[in-house]
């Protein structure tokens, strides 16, 4: 029995990821084998500050990149000799990090002679639910994807390799960041996402009538700066200090607006994407905020409604790795064998996924 992967191909690929506080480097097989990941998160050097300081951020990929790289060329038993490509994320991203990694990965292809891709990051999101074992088949394309992390927010449909359309973005703030700036006024800790949603768990989600931005409104962008706005505001009115309980009541009922403003969301960029016929195999979403259980749950009851599957890919592969970048070039090269970049590629901090969509503040790069 062959793998049933559609990209089953002899690349080895080095993956370099170092566009914002993950530091990650991977060695992927055409088949889908992932051999080995080394990565370094720089939660604990970021959380004093209660988000992501891009020059912290960029001394630590320096001070990780080489190491990274040798522990994953170790751990998968492979040579330089042995790969076939090397490839960075060239953008959108922190710029100090995204410069770190791409001239890593030059430097590995000057020194043994590798062709060099520049993967988009947000192309590594798309296309990662399609990394999966060998023995598993992927999505098929098209498929419609909702983007969540804490640098993006935005709704795709991934007709194929190097063709996204893009059918909303977030006008403000990315939906992972509102759970960052929710969890800083409620003291929470950082990184906020995980923090509000346990602190949600045992909060009263109808305590608090928050606003849900956009829902209602024809299209699928995204707002959250409003919803923001109005957790600052509720939690001023509280007696203070605020007690725990309301704490958690606030942090339930932000969950709850957030989520049901995605729904809203995705619903109606399903209808957009499959508007002119085209058949969408599945709902796929991806980035860090995928791991929010609440969302998960909303998205699956969305599923069911339209009648397609929902797919999340392990969070792993949801949050930032390397992994779905050197899938990405896998892909890339899977379509066309010639599709390298050259050594002159500059690093580009913004870096649409789909060039003709209307330039958005946020939609392509990372706040
Ligand atoms: O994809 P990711 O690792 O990095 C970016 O590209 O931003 O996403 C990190 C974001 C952070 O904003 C974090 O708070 C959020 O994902 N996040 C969550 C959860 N886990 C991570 N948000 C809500 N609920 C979670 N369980
Ligand atoms: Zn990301």
């Amino acid at each position: 029995m062959g793998s049933p992967h559609p990209n089953v191909s002899d690349h080895l690929v080095l993956g370099l990821e170092t566009s914002c506080d993950e530091t990650a480097a991977a060695v992927v097989r055409g088949d889908g084998a992932v051999l080995a990941e080394a990565l370094v998160s720089q939660i604990d050097d970021h959380a004093p500050y209660g988000g992501v300081v891009p020059e912290i951020a960029a001394r630590a990929h320096l001070e990780h990149a080489d190491v990274l790289v040798a522990e994953a060329m170790r751990r998968a038993g492979v040579g330089f000799g042995d790969l076939t490509a090397v490839a960075a994320t060239g953008g959108p991203g922190l710029i100090g990090g995204v410069i770190v990694g791409t001239m890593t990965a030059k430097a590995i292809a000057i020194a043994h002679g590798l062709p060099y891709l520049a993967v988009n990051h947000l192309e590594g999101h798309a296309l990662s639910p399609r990394l999966t074992a060998p023995d598993v088949a992927p999505v098929a394309f098209p498929y419609l994807l909702l983007l969540v992390s804490g640098g993006h927010c935005q709704i795709l449909s991934v007709r194929g390799v190097g063709d996204y359309r893009r059918l909303g973005a977030t006008i403000d703030d990315a939906l992972g960041e509102a759970f960052d700036k929710t969890a800083k006024l409620l003291g929470l800790g950082f990184p906020g996402g995980p923090a509000v949603q346990n602190a949600a768990t045992t909060g009263d989600a109808k305590r608090f009538a928050l606003p849900r931005p956009l829902a209602g409104r024809a299209g699928c962008d995204f707002s959250f700066s409003g919803l923001k706005t109005a957790v600052r505001q509720t939690l001023e009115k509280q007696a203070q200090p605020v007690d725990d309980q309301t704490k958690h009541d606030i942090a339930a009922s932000f969950q709850a607006a957030a989520v049901a403003t995605v729904l809203d969301r995705t619903r109606n960029g399903w209808a957009m994407a499959t508007a002119d016929g085209a058949h969408h195999t599945a709902l796929v979403c991806a980035g860090g905020v995928a791991a929010n259980t609440a969302l998960r749950v909303g998205l699956n009851g969305l599923a069911a409604d339209l009648g397609c599957p929902l797919v999340v890919p392990e969070t792993r592969l949801c949050t930032d790795n390397a992994q779905m970048i050197a899938w990405a070039a896998i892909e890339r090269l899977a379509r066309d064998p010639n599709d390298h970049d050259s050594l002159g590629f500059k690093p580009r901090p913004r870096w649409p996924l789909d060039p003709n969509a209307a330039p958005m503040a946020f939609a392509g790069a990372k706040a």
